[in-house]
This record gives C-alpha cells, structure tokens and sequence, in this order.
C-alpha cells in the first residue's frame, strides 16, 4: 500500500485541539475531510475555526483567498458515523480512554469499508491493546500529531503487534505527502517522544532539587549554551505539571517503575498545590500580573586576563579557544590532555565526576569544570562549577576568562555532569535505548526528537558530536557518583564503543 490518493476521504474523529488541527492539514494536502464530533456543534465549530485560522493567513499573505475557500470546502461537517462509510482512512482524536477509543474502532469496523485505515492519534495508549479485539487489527495503526498539528511537522507513525506493515507505509507515504516528518515507532510506552524526551525534564527537576541552582539559571543554561528554545521548568510551566507529571507516571508505570523515569516529588507537590504553571497563573515562576521574572545567576569578573594555555588538543572545546583568540587573548599551546590554564586555575570540559573528586584524583588544584554547549562558537552563557579547594582567585581568572570569549557565566553546585551535559548524556542514553529495543531507528529518534520537541540535534548525533566514549564515561561517572541504576549506560552504547561502530549504522 503506498501514499493515499487526494481523492481519498480522510474521517477525522473529535474536532477539539487536535482533531480539528488535523483536518485542516489533511485538508490543505486536498484531501475531503469529513468532521465528526460526538458533542452537537463541536464539527460545525471545528470548522469554523480552522477558516478563522485560515483567514489569518490569508491576512498575512500567507495564503491565496481562492486556496482558503477551496480547503474550507473540502471540510465537511457530519454528525453521524455512518457518513464515514466511503472513507479510506480514518484518524480519531477523541478522548484519551482505551474504553472509548476501542468501542469506537469497533462501531467504525461496521461502518467502514473492510481496507479502511484506521488510525488513532493517542499519545499514550497503546495501539497493540486499542487493536486487540477488533476483526481487522491488521488495518489499525498510530497517527501521532504534535501540537499544534498544522505547524508541527512530526508524525509518529505507530505500529502495534498486529499492524500490517503495508499499512504503517501508507500512513507513512501519506504524512510525507502532507508536508510532515513521519517517523516509524513501535508501540512501546511513551512511543518515541514522549520517552525519549523524559530526562530533559527528570535531570532538572534533579538538578533543583539538589540545590544545583535555580530555575531561572538552570533554564537559561539549557537555552543559551544547550541550544534549547526553552528550559525545563518554563516548558513544563507552559505544558502543565498536571499534564507532564502524568506522562511522567505513566510511562514509569508502563516500564514497571523503572527508575530511569522515575516522577519528582518536586512536580508532584506543584501538581499537589495546584500550582499547574501558565494556566493556573503559577508553576515554577509566577505568572500574576506585576510578577517579576527571577534572573539567572551569574558570576562576573574583572580579573586582569591576558593569556592562557591550552594543553593538548582542546577536542570539542576548539572553537571557545577560536572564540578567546578573537577577543585577544594570547592562547599558548603545550602538550597534555586538553586543559586549559589561567593563573593558578584548571579548567576543563567535565567528564561526569564530581569537581572536588577530579581535583584529587587527577591531582588538579583549582579545577573549574566547564559545561557542554549546543555550540561553543556561538553559546551566550555556560555553567560552571569548582572544586571545593578552589581560592577566589582562581574563580575570578577562570571567570574573567570565559568572559573575554564572550560568554555570561552561571555557577551551578558541585553536581556530576553539570546541566547540559548531564541532560544530553541521558537523552542519548535513552535514546539509544530506544534503539536497541527496536522502538525506533537511529536516523528516526533523531528526526522525532528535532521535529517534534525542537531540540537543536538528534540525541544520538549529538552524543557523536561529543564522542561517544566521553559520553558513555559521563553516564558511568553519574552512575558511579549515584550509585542508581537509572545512570545505566545502555548497552548499545557499550556495544558501539567495543565495536568502534557508530550509533547511525
Ligand atoms: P479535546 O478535548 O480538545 O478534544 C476531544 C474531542 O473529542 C472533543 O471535542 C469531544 O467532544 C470529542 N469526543 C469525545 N469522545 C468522542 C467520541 N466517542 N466520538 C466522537 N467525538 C468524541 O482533546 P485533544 O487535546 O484534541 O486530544 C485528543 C486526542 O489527541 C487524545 O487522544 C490525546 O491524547 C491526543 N493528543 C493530544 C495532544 C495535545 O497536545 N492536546 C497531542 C497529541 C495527541
């Protein structure tokens, strides 16, 4: 089975936030869309909010006034399932309960034509269990959407036990068809996104919680060295706690409390106090009027800096090295294992140990740990933290330092793996996971986790980018510093380094 023909009818079942979202995009691709809600008025409304939508593009210039009518035309409001009779493919949206779902699927059996496509939008239930019992389970297959569907460009394609193969592939060829990034996934919990996704959150929350920092510096670290269009705790502000922390719950419950996606009782007690974030007016930061939004700590210095030595290669650091020849410091060069010295100060990319704990064993007095970048050329901020030996004086010179390169510089506590790339090594971790249990190909997660979450590279590319023995030693290093199975490297991780492989093969 191939990419569906425009001709082909698309149903589309619940017109709330998503449902409605995704006809409007079935419907641009100049597919008829068929609307069905089960609340009277809901399809009508549905409708007239996605021409709204349309309209502001048209204002905008983003649309022709022909092309508006034309694809508000192809939406048709029905309000019986019966009318889905002649439809190839239908996408429900309708309220996330098995129960429901499955009595619909079931109704549409009847309904439907015997190779309909029937596809669920479901973000947490899986498609194996939605198909079991129904006559054609062969026929049933995961259309995830992000939202909001017609700008998010990612589409989980989501294949349960009995999903034919050829099925996924439509889905697949059509999403493609429809200007979206389709991705392969099997139904595991959380499919791809939602599981990979889950320590970008849980490192935060972590990190608070052991007075790491605070939210708006751990947040604004994640933004301006990592890369990220937002931090966790403004995300998941905007997100909801009620929302996040169930997604959180019910993939551990899923993974039969598997620590790696433990919840944080830093978000329950949020969601306890009822403080759900943008919504509610309060969650992390407050959101009332006049509130003032806290600013990232940040250490400052005018420590006359002039030179420094890099000792042996500077690896992924090089281009802060670039970045402190252009703002005039004299960067000499001598052999060793990638330090660079100011003064009486060490600093050093972190390698997943603790500072004071690198300082004895490797006998480096003053040794300033420094945070990963998304992109040392062009990160605004970096993290850094010190050994407990560390004088006032060596802070200043590192600091003045980093400065010189252009960079803002936030203290975090003396914690293993700083914040960017404590987040990126369990990111990759998972994401490898994720891998080796077939869930996903590499090449797949990457694309899900840059379409559908915005982050600026795959986890896994950028675990390679980093090297995939210097990650693999950050996880065993918070392994090592936590004693908890939840830094477990996984084992493909292992497995490429003993192999000299690489994660994309
Ligand atoms: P929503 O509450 O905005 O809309 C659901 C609509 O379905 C309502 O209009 C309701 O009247 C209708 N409905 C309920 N039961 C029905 C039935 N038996 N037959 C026909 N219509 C019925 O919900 P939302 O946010 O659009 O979510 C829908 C689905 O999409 C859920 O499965 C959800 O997990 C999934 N999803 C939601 C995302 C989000 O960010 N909101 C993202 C990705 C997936």
């Amino acid at each position: 089975m191939s990419v569906l023909s425009r001709e082909t009818y698309v149903a589309v079942i619940g017109a709330g936030a998503m449902g409605a979202g995704i006809a409007q995009v079935a419907a641009q691709a100049g597919h008829p869309v068929m609307l069905y809600d089960t609340r009277p008025g809901a399809a009508a409304e549905g409708r007239a909010g996605i021409d709204r939508q349309l309209s502001r593009l048209v204002e905008k210039g983003k649309l022709q006034a022909a092309e508006r009518a034309a694809i508000c035309n192809r939406l048709h409001p029905v309000d019986s399932l019966e009318a889905l009779a002649d439809a190839g493919l239908v996408i429900e949206a309708i309220v996330e309960d098995l129960q429901v779902k499955q009595t619909l699927f079931q109704q549409l059996e009847s309904v439907c034509r015997s190779d309909c496509i029937l596809a669920s939008n479901t973000s947490s239930l899986s498609i194996t269990r939605l198909a079991s019992g129904l006559q054609r389970p062969e026929q049933v297959v995961g259309m995830h959407f992000f939202n909001p569907a017609p700008l998010m460009a990612l589409v989980e394609v989501v294949s349960g036990l009995a999903t034919a193969p050829d099925v996924a592939a439509a889905v697949h060829a059509t999403a493609q068809a429809w200007g979206k990034r389709p991705v392969h996934a099997r139904s595991t919990p959380g499919f791809i996104v939602n599981r990979v996704a889950r320590p970008f959150y849980a490192e935060s929350l972590r990190l608070l919680q052991e007075g790491a920092a605070d939210c708006a510096s751990l947040d604004a670290v994640l933004r301006e060295a990592g890369g990220f269009r937002m931090g966790a705790f403004e995300l998941t502000d905007l997100i909801g706690h009620d929302v996040n922390y169930a997604v959180t719950c019910s993939v551990f419950e899923a993974f039969y409390g598997d620590p790696r996606f433990q919840p944080s009782l830093a978000q329950k007690e949020l969601v306890d106090a009822g403080r759900l974030g943008r919504k509610s007016g309060h969650g992390f930061y407050s959101y009332r009027e006049q509130a003032e939004r806290p600013q990232p700590a940040e250490l400052c210095s005018d420590a006359p800096v002039d030179a420094c030595t890099l000792e042996g290669p500077a690896g992924i650091l090089q281009p802060l090295i670039d970045r402190l020849r252009a703002g005039g410091v004299a960067v000499n060069g001598r052999a060793g294992s990638g330090l660079i010295r100011v003064g009486d100060a060490s600093l050093a990319l972190s390698d997943g140990r603790l500072a004071s704990q690198r300082a004895q064993e490797d006998g480096l007095p003053n040794l300033i740990l420094l945070d990963l970048a998304f992109d040392y050329a062009t990160a605004t901020r970096l993290a850094i933290s010190w050994s407990a030996d560390t004088s006032n004086q060596a802070l200043e010179q590192a600091v003045a330092l980093l400065q010189r390169a252009g960079l803002r510089v936030t203290p975090v506590a003396d914690l293993p793996g700083l914040v960017v790339l404590r987040t990126v090594a369990m990111l990759a971790n998972e994401a490898a996971d994720a891998v080796l249990q077939g869930v996903g190909t590499a090449a797949d997660i990457d694309l899900a986790m840059r379409a559908g979450v915005n982050y600026p590279c795959g986890p896994l590319a950028w675990a390679s980018a980093i090297g995939l023995a210097n990650t693999l030693q950050v996880l065993e290093n918070l392994q090592h510093a936590y004693g908890e199975t939840r830094y477990r490297p996984s084992l493909l991780l292992r497995r490429c380094k003993a192999e000299g492989g690489s994660l994309h093969d």
